[in-house]
């Protein structure tokens, strides 16, 4: 396995460490040899990742990382000398940021953006529900795999007796310290807003140009996305909260446990006919909403909707 680096901003050679061995699990679970894989990996600014975002997914904002997958598909490999996958691009300053928010290590937030992209080059994506549940699942089993799984940072700190008291999140399957009882605004909710995230690229919203994604996360740890769907007559639009609560129950689910919401046009708190609608189903739901710097915010329902109406 070779990861070649850019020439600036080179990790330390811990993450190397995890690094090495995250990505010759994940190529020889793909079937192919780690000794003749090559992945390349930039550590760049914000600024130079905003670039490339713009420049190859006209995605006008910063990221945490880029894939640039050399094969679309891995049965493209021949019986070549070696196999250039591709090249990851990491922000270390967003990983950096990222981290303190979530309140785990550096090197753990930095290493699951690389097992991320690295997936992404073997072809795993999140596009679809099914795929996206077998991409975290993956990136889970690989973080756990060299011991920087969540709740555990950094990885000498994991031990047998944490592990055997461990307990899964409803919501990724991770692995919990039971001891770590979580209140709702402890919960990492960052999975969810990402799909928020990924969900607001459907948005339709030509009037308004205030585009607004949505993730719902049922109780049984499935996740709905809904966006907003304007209308020339204005009042026939619908906002991205009440997209993924009719997704939900159109597909049988009714017992919520969190909603996302996310916009990149500016704060997207739920206006007062989503908290109605969402109080149908409980007013104990969390709210989850992104601050300008990219921060969490949790509350209960009840708290948006105090009085709310039910019959
Ligand atoms: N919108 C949502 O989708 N969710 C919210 O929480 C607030 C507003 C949408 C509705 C409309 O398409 C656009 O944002 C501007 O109001």
């Amino acid at each position: 396995m070779r990861i070649q680096l850019s020439e600036e901003n080179r990790p330390d050679r811990r993450i190397m460490g995890f690094m090495m061995t995250a990505a010759e699990k994940c190529v020889s679970d793909a079937g192919l040899d780690p000794s003749l894989t090559e992945i390349s990996l930039s550590v760049v600014s914000e600024e130079e990742i905003h670039e490339l975002n713009r420049n190859f997914r006209e995605t006008d904002r910063v990221t945490d990382v880029l894939s640039f997958p050399q094969y679309a598909s891995l049965d493209e490999i021949g019986n070549q000398e070696v196999i250039l996958l591709g090249d990851v691009v990491i922000c270390d300053t967003v990983a950096r940021r990222q981290a303190e928010q979530y309140g785990h290590s550096y090197e753990r937030e930095f290493v699951y953006l690389f097992v991320h992209s690295v997936l992404h080059l073997l072809g795993y994506d999140h596009m679809e529900p099914e795929e996206k549940k077998e991409m975290r699942a993956k990136e889970e089993e690989v973080m756990s795999y060299i011991g920087l799984q969540r709740g555990f940072t950094p990885a000498e700190d994991f031990t047998a007796e944490e592990e055997s008291a461990a307990s899964s999140d409803p919501m990724t399957g991770r692995e919990l310290p039971q001891e770590e009882t979580e209140s709702p605004e402890e919960t990492d909710y960052r999975e969810l807003m990402d799909f928020a995230r990924s969900a607001v690229e459907n948005s339709y919203a030509p009037y308004s140009g205030f585009h607004v994604g949505a993730a719902l996360l049922t109780a049984d740890g499935s996740v709905y996305t809904g966006v907003n769907v304007e209308n020339a007559s204005y009042g026939a639009s619908i906002c991205a909260e009440r997209s993924a609560v009719a997704a939900a129950v159109s597909d049988g689910c009714r017992e919520f446990e969190a909603i996302a919401v996310y916009s990149p046009d500016g704060d997207a708190s739920p206006c007062g006919i989503c908290r109605q609608v969402l109080m149908e189903f409980g007013d104990n739901i969390r709210v989850v909403t992104c601050e300008e710097s990219g921060e969490l915010d949790v509350c209960e329902l009840s708290s948006l909707l105090p009085k709310g109406f039910v019959l």
